[in-house]
């Protein structure tokens, strides 16, 4: 089976100004996205923003599966039933966030603490909406990794079209390295199909993930890997892992651009920043541009006077001076 490549949510930066201009610019390799958490709200769901973020029409991807944030199963299924009727088969439960926000009211990876609860929101769920197709994003426990194993247990009483592990516990947030034991385990026990998250920056980072898979002899209960911030440090990290053309993307008429990877990046930027700006205005399109240089800059070391200086920048044409020096050749 053809591994899949997904881009992970990313709330604050996968929103859909990104997702579009991402999928414009390196179509290649990428298979679909999960958008951002939405909380249900009680009166009307979503927020204006959420909203336009998911509508389909704004939407110019090859696939996007909204993504619910939520241990209410009265709040999921509100939720659920607006998104379906927007055109969304398929619905994401978020039970990986580890932020404080999110894990002080129980939601995201505080949810993992719970797997009985967690059982019968699932039951009421499902009993309620028993067509609906939903996929999970999840931790491997929330305080300690023997939690897995109920977890396990939880998870493979319902239909999941798929589960994404980001082998970490919710505690470790982003911390140390990722427990690969923990998710080969899971990858044998899990009935569901299983997607890999977790600190693929490139393809040496993927081919063991994939190796140790294959080591287990568990490559066929692998459907997908999903990478995050990766991505946004290297917005070519998709096309390179699946080996294709390095030349450019497809002009508008079809003729292979031959920009440099570069080059590439300033034009995705560009013209990120341009329709952050038209939608938001340039405060947000500056800080937004800065966060995503947060992330690029990491790959750009031997440019840390000009990098510093993008940080620092008050307009987003002073931030595009300092880009150009270091990404507008050819
Ligand atoms: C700034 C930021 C925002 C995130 N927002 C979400 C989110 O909305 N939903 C979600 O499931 N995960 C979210 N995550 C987690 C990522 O989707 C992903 O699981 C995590 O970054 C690990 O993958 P990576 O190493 O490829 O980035 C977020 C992570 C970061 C750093």
């Amino acid at each position: 089976m053809e591994l899949k490549y997904y881009v992970a949510p990313l709330e604050g930066i996968t929103n859909y100004i990104f997702r579009n201009t991402l999928y414009k610019h390196f179509p290649r390799g990428i298979d679909g996205f999960c958008s951002p958490f939405i909380v249900p709200k009680l009166k009307r769901a979503m927020t204006v923003r959420e909203f336009k973020d998911v509508l389909k029409e704004n939407n110019k991807v090859n696939a996007l599966v909204p993504q619910v944030l939520t241990r209410s199963p009265e709040g999921f299924l509100f939720l659920a039933d607006k998104l379906r009727n927007m055109g969304y088969e398929e619905i994401n439960l978020n039970l990986g966030c580890p932020s404080g926000t999110v894990t002080a009211s129980g939601k995201g990876a505080a949810f993992l603490k719970d797997p009985i609860e967690l059982e019968n929101f699932f039951k009421e769920i499902y009993s309620s909406m028993p067509d609906l197709t939903l996929s999970v994003k999840t931790r491997i426990g929330y305080e300690k990794l023997e939690e897995l194993e109920d977890l396990i247990e939880v998870y493979n009483l319902f239909p999941f079209k798929n589960i994404t592990i980001h082998p970490r516990l919710g505690k470790e947030m982003y911390r140390g390295n990722v427990h690969m034991d923990e998710f080969l385990y899971s990858l044998q026990k899990l009935n569901a199909d299983i997607i890999y998250n977790g600190d693929i920056k490139n393809s040496e980072n993927r081919d063991k993930v994939l190796s140790a898979v294959k080591e287990a002899g568990l490559e066929n209960k692998l459907t997908g890997i999903m990478v995050g911030r990766g991505l946004v440090s290297d917005p070519l990290l998709l096309e390179r892992l699946n080996a294709k053309s390095k030349e450019g993307r497809n002009g508008e008429n079809g003729e292979i651009v031959k920009y440099s990877e570069d080059k590439r990046v300033y034009n995705f930027l560009t013209e990120y920043t341009e329709l952050t700006h038209e939608e938001m205005g340039e405060g947000p399109a500056l800080q937004k541009l800065k966060e995503i240089w947060g992330h690029m800059s990491l790959r750009y070391t031997s440019f840390e006077r000009e990098g510093k200086k993008i940080l620092k920048s008050k307009t987003v044409s002073e931030a595009f001076e300092y880009l150009a020096q270091i990404l507008n050749h050819d």
